[in-house]
């Protein structure tokens, strides 16, 4: 997408969601796969299939990711929830895959929680972890931010030394402290996908440093802190990655891990999110 036309595309999405949007949204969430529960609970709940949003890529129905964008309130707090995301194995360009993720920086959003599933590289993590994203390793081979750079969004070579933002960060951890909710934190690594990794790829990603891997969060996270909104990033440990287990890798088994352990999910973004709020104003 040429730059002009990126930014009248934003703008005409974020119109057509302001005409539904009883709030300007301050936090914005995108949730991976199995997910989903958690947009279900917003109070003053209403949701906007994302064919009825202008430019927005089209998911290519994977299961386990809906496609609503769903406003509402957390306690006090408005929120804008991206419903499932497209990713970049369904074929859409890496501007396309950011697309909704620019779209809530240009409805105002001071701040995006981005969730997914993962596999675990780290040993000692176990499948039902949540893990708090500290950095990450961009192994997608392709960058968001290629092309034209649109000076109305961010600079051509923003920084990401604090990409994961450390102040939301510690709010994470204090909310998990305070519900006794353990979370583990990490270094998550993209890669495109589709195919799940080979035990190979594995242990050189964990000589690398990585300790989560999985297909989605990266580019949105980059493309968010160049419009210089504050990301925290949750992933779901929902299986051991590839040749850590003497077992095959299925999607089924990433649905039901994010299953078992969805109602732990709900309730820590749900207390997190005032206590979020609060640090944003
Ligand atoms: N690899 C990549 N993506 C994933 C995995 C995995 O093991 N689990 C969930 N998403």
């Amino acid at each position: 997408m040429k730059a002009p036309a990126l930014m009248a595309s934003l703008d005409a999405a974020a119109a057509r969601i302001r005409r539904t949007a009883a709030a300007e949204p301050l936090i914005g969430l995108v949730l991976g796969s199995g997910l989903g529960a958690f947009a279900e609970r917003l109070t003053d709940r209403t949701a906007i299939p994302y064919t009825e949003i202008p430019r927005f890529p089209a998911s290519t129905g994977v299961v386990g990711h809906a496609g609503e964008l769903v406003l509402g309130r957390v306690g006090k707090t408005p929120v804008a929830v991206l419903s499932g995301r497209v990713h970049f194995y369904e074929g859409h360009s890496m501007a396309d895959v950011v697309f909704p993720a620019r779209v809530l920086a240009r409805l105002g959003v001071k701040a995006v929680v981005l969730t997914n599933a993962a596999g675990g590289v780290r040993l000692t993590f176990k499948p039902g972890d949540l893990m708090v994203i500290t950095d990450h390793i961009n192994f997608f081979g392709h960058h968001p931010l290629i092309g034209r750079n649109e000076e109305k969004l961010g600079p051509r070579f923003p920084d990401m030394s604090f990409i994961y933002d450390p102040e939301l960060r510690r709010i994470l951890k204090a909310t998990g402290r305070a519900e006794k909710i353990p979370l583990r934190e990490g270094v998550y690594l993209g890669t495109s996908g589709p195919s799940y990794e080979t035990p190979a790829e594995i242990r050189a990603f964990r000589r690398m440093g990585a300790d989560a891997v999985g297909m989605s969060t990266v580019p949105e996270a980059i493309a968010l802190r160049h419009a210089g909104v504050r990301v925290a990033g949750i992933s779901t440990i929902t299986n051991m990655a590839a040749g850590i287990l003497e077992q095959p890798l299925e999607h089924g088994e990433v649905l039901e891990t994010t299953r078992r352990v969805g109602d732990r999910f709900v309730r820590l973004l749900t207390k997190a999110i005032p206590r979020l709020a609060k640090a944003l104003k």
